[in-house]
């Protein structure tokens, strides 16, 4: 597994390695969610390459961009096990030299919801993304369903950009008690880490009002509010949004055979929960 700091050289050597190439974009502390995909692309492709990248850009002045869980030789440890044969962990200023000064701005897509909540998070996400699909032009690119509206505007980027990736997106790996898998979960206390996995649970309730025939959305958002309503540990609830699966715009009525997202931020302590489900 050959591991590259610099874009030139990452570039160079994706123009050499055998195709198809699979790209896992990370920002690491790696957990089994991201293992997924990295066991998927590695499946799909001749040479598999995955980036660790603690993306500055995507974090708010007031995030956790300093304290984000790092555990570079641990990640390695794992994707040299999985297969990995390029990781690309590059500093920040390989990224982000003097005098960057060029973004790309997603449009609606990434207007609600955690673009809402976190103004400028999916500009640095899709600058980023835009900037690892140049550097190894992959095949494909693999992303999970746990980032729900990060896919949507990934896809969006990838289609309006003629950036010709295959853009791959697995499903959300949960504990057993249904708590999504995310880097962050390892800032909840015990108390936090029991309540988390309500929101789940809210989804599921919702997702179950839906599958019994209900096709209003304010009746269904009420089904999952109910639940977060009875966890004295969730402060706040940033959203219950139900929208439109590709283009993230909320539906009044669920239509037939349309694909509708449910999506829940919460937040737990110093956490802020994310998660989603499909309906479909
Ligand atoms: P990160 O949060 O490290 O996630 C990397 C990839 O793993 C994303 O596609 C994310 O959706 C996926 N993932 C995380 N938790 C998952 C879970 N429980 N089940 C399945 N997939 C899961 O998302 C980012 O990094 C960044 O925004 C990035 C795309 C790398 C751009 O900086």
């Amino acid at each position: 597994m050959k591991i590259v700091e610099t874009c030139a050289e990452m570039a160079a050597l994706c123009r050499t390695v055998q195709r198809p190439l699979g790209l896992v974009p990370t920002m690491g502390a790696l957990h089994d969610g991201h293992i997924a995909l990295v066991r998927r692309a590695r499946a799909d492709s001749e040479t598999m390459a995955a980036s660790i990248f603690v993306n500055p850009s995507q974090f708010g002045p007031n995030e956790d961009f300093a304290t984000y869980p790092r555990s570079f030789e641990r990640d390695l440890h794992l994707l040299e096990e999985n297969g990995a044969d390029l990781v690309f962990a590059p500093p920040p200023e390989e990224v982000y030299p003097d005098g960057f000064d060029t973004w790309i701005e997603p449009g609606s897509v990434a207007q609600g919801m955690e673009g809402s909540a976190r103004p400028g998070h999916f500009r640095g996400v899709v600058t980023v993304v835009a900037k690892l699909f140049t550097i190894t032009r992959p095949d494909r690119a693999y992303f999970g369903q746990k980032d729900g509206q990060q896919v949507a505007v990934i896809r969006k980027l990838n289609d309006d950009l003629n950036l010709g990736v295959d853009v791959v997106v697995m499903p959300t790996i949960r504990e057993p008690d249904g708590l999504a898998l995310s880097s962050r979960n390892a800032y909840l206390t015990p108390d936090e880490r029991e309540t988390a996995p309500a929101v789940y649970r809210a989804l599921c309730a919702a997702e179950d009002v839906w599958r019994r025939g209900e096709r209003d959305a304010d009746r269904i958002r009420r089904a999952a509010n109910n639940i977060l309503g009875r966890e004295a540990l969730i402060h706040a609830v940033d959203y219950i949004s139900i929208v439109d699966a590709d283009t993230m715009q909320p539906v009044g009525t669920i239509p037939v055979g349309g694909r509708v997202m449910i999506a829940i931020a919460v937040r737990l302590g110093s956490v802020r929960l994310i998660d989603n489900v499909v309906l479909s």
